[in-house]
């Protein structure tokens, strides 16, 4: 890993990312960076970073809530961590992931639910899961004026249907329809899609194939962008890492070091220490003493 510091473009003279400046890097074959958060300070330091897009991934409920999954997650659960996103970033492009059973039941729930991410929350768009059984509901959120960004390929909303967490699309035919569920989002009004799990080469076509951008988390270097969670990025979540994660830190270990080395302070009586401490003048405590009396 290189110790150098990264430039970073001064935050006052960037100009705020919007579906529009996706599609002209895409054009650019510029590279688009996405990365999850949900939580103000992790959205100020993504943002500092002049990452092009936040998404607040549903995939919190396993790394910042616990759960085994992603389908416990509620809309007031996405919403919450959405504002306080959007407290934090004011460049990148703010992507809302819509929770399990938010867009699935009718269309009309599917708009009224993504209109909330805008409207409450603070979000310039909305991620939805699955492909051609999601048409009609991306046309219709597109038709209210929010812009959606599809999800194909290992969709973790579905994972009890694709049998576990694993890489999709390996298969002749399923290539074949994840193309075609491609066209058909980007028919259906989606301004880019995300590719999780699938053959880098299948990805790869895909990407040519189409007008919008797809963005690509373990899908290879020939998408037109990249996308991980940070949590793994950061080596924050102990439990498992994805193979086609790199982690560039270990922050589990650094937070375990600094938790541990605090313990030991407060149990040798080492903290606080005289710098962290206030003091009260001697005339003010023998006032205060003098009142006892
Ligand atoms: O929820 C999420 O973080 C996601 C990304 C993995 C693309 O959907």
């Amino acid at each position: 890993m290189s110790t150098q510091p990264i430039p970073t473009t001064s935050i006052e003279s960037r100009k705020k990312v919007t579906t529009r400046t996706l599609r002209l890097k895409k054009r650019r074959a510029e590279p688009i960076t996405m990365l999850t958060a949900y939580d103000y300070a992790t959205a100020l330091a993504v943002d500092k970073a002049g990452i092009d897009s936040i998404l607040v991934g549903d995939s919190l409920g396993m790394v910042v809530l616990g759960y085994e999954n992603t389908l416990p997650v509620t809309m007031e659960d996405m919403l919450h961590h959405c504002k306080a996103v959007a407290r934090g970033a004011k460049t990148a492009l703010l992507v809302g992931d819509m929770p399990f059973m938010s867009y699935q039941v009718s269309v009309k729930q599917a708009v009224r639910n993504a209109g909330r991410f805008l409207q409450e929350a603070g979000m310039d768009a909305v991620k939805l899961e699955g492909g051609r059984e999601r048409a009609d509901a991306i046309r219709a959120i597109t038709s209210a004026g929010i812009p959606v960004m599809g999800h194909l390929g290992l969709t973790p909303q579905s994972v009890h249907q694709l049998g576990g967490f694993r890489a999709q699309a390996k298969e002749a035919a399923a290539a074949k329809t994840l193309l075609e569920d491609a066209l058909i989002l980007q028919d259906a009004g989606c301004f880019a899609i995300v590719l999780e799990a699938i053959p880098a080469r299948l990805a790869e076509l895909v990407s040519k194939q189409l007008d919008i951008p797809t963005i690509g988390i373990g899908a290879g270097v020939g998408c037109d962008g990249q996308v991980l969670v940070t949590h793994d990025l950061l080596g924050l979540f102990d439990r498992f890492t994805p193979s086609f994660v790199k982690k560039y830190a270990n922050l589990h270990e650094v937070m375990f070091d600094a938790i541990a080395a605090y313990k030991d302070d407060v149990d040798r009586q080492l903290f606080p220490a005289s710098e962290h401490t206030t003091d009260m003048k001697d005339d003010a405590w023998e006032a205060f003493v003098r009142m006892l009396d």
